[in-house]
């Protein structure tokens, strides 16, 4: 089998046959002439299926391993999707420093449905073991985790839910198949938001499922359709192309964050750094066995709280924003942004505090980013 780099660089390339086209056409067809009655090419309407964006599921089911990929409209969309699986009644246990988005849907949308979620730090396995319930139906890790990278053993914890009859869920969003491959950990299946590194350039939100086992494939295959929340033609395509870049955006963008993790844990104005390439960190030897890279965002802490104003609008090579993974670097403000849908004493629990800042490292000269670090700090 090809390597991942090949895979993703020569994504769609041999796809069209007749024109030889090297870039994957972008099939802007709602639906598909039929040859004859009771015929089909294999395409009859672009809900159920679509050429650029099947193109795009293979090449995410073969980065992952996976049985089969899908995209969807977003990240949120591919985890609606996967949680559709489950019923009244049943029991989720999650990360509890998800995403805030992550954990909105599954208070206010899973849990009047009668799905609950329980929250426990799944970078602790003994808690975990702990927290199961006989109604437990899924592990949902986040890892490393956001804001806080906290790193969940995800074989150690698939092991578990297998036991218990559960299914592994894994947001491999930080990570990407480029650095962690969460099926050949254990996990039945992987959620990304796309709109982050896969796509890797901010231009596109996008979300992906991909699975280890036919059962749940077809499952999937069937709520993607009833449910409909598919990713477009155009919007596959820039995923496409984004992907084919991933591995080299991704080794530079980790340069940078190595070098930022360790300029910032020298730095006065900082009390505490969160990156698990730091052999400081309490997750760096999992991630180390279980990925083959510490990712590239960064969480840390100032000393006085009170300068975060300036430090966000005064940022020049930083972009004050919301996201991450693209090329370009942004700095956001947790508690503010994307976890204040938190609330504010689970947020202090898990040490979401408003001291704390997260970057997502691009690719720009890391002199420019340390610079500019410097100048507002
Ligand atoms: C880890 C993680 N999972 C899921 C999502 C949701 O993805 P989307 O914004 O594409 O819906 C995000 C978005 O920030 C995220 O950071």
């Amino acid at each position: 089998m090809a390597h991942l780099e090949t895979i993703l660089a020569q994504a769609g390339s041999r796809w069209d046959e007749r024109t030889g086209a090297v870039s994957m056409p972008v099939y802007h067809s709602a639906t598909f002439r039929h040859p004859a009655l009771g015929q089909s090419t294999g395409f009859d309407y672009s809900r159920t299926a679509n050429p650029t964006r099947q193109v795009l599921e293979e090449t995410l089911a073969a980065a992952d391993g996976a049985v089969r990929g899908f995209a969807f409209s977003s990240g949120l969309a591919a985890i609606d999707a996967v949680i559709r699986l489950f019923q009244p009644g049943d029991q989720i246990l999650a990360t509890e420093d998800l995403y805030g988005g992550t954990f909105r849907l599954f208070e206010k949308l899973f849990r009047p449905y009668g799905i609950e979620t329980a929250y426990v730090d799944t970078a602790d396995t003994a808690a975990v073991a702990a927290a199961f319930t006989p109604r437990t139906k899924a592990l949902f890790l986040e890892t490393p985790s956001n804001p806080l990278l906290n790193v969940a053993d995800i074989r150690d914890l698939a092991g578990l839910a297998r036991a218990h009859g559960a299914l592994t869920i894994v947001d491999n969003t930080f990570m990407t198949p480029f650095w962690q491959r969460p099926l050949e950990l254990g996990a039945e299946i992987v959620v990304y938001s796309g709109t982050k590194y896969l796509g890797g350039h901010d231009d596109v939100v996008a979300g992906a499922v991909t699975v280890g086992r036919a059962d749940l494939a077809e499952r999937i295959a069937f709520i993607q359709n009833a449910a409909g929340a598919i990713l477009g033609p155009d919007d596959s395509w820039l995923l496409l192309r984004g992907l084919k870049t991933l591995p080299l955006r991704l080794e530079r963008q980790e340069e940078n964050a190595r070098s930022l993790a360790e300029w910032l844990s020298r730095h006065p104005r900082v009390t505490k750094v969160f990156y698990p390439g730091l052999a400081s960190h309490p997750g760096h030897e999992t991630l180390r066995r279980q990925a083959s890279g510490f990712g590239a965002m960064i969480s840390f802490e100032v000393a006085d709280p009170a300068r975060i104003p300036q430090i966000l609008s005064g940022v020049k090579a930083f972009l004050f924003a919301e996201s991450l993974g693209g090329v370009e670097s942004l700095i956001t403000f947790p508690v503010a942004q994307t976890h204040a849908d938190i609330a504010p004493e689970i947020r202090a629990r898990l040490g979401i505090s408003d001291r704390l800042l997260r970057i997502s490292v691009g690719i720009e000269d890391v002199r420019d980013l340390e610079q500019d670090l410097a100048n507002v700090l």
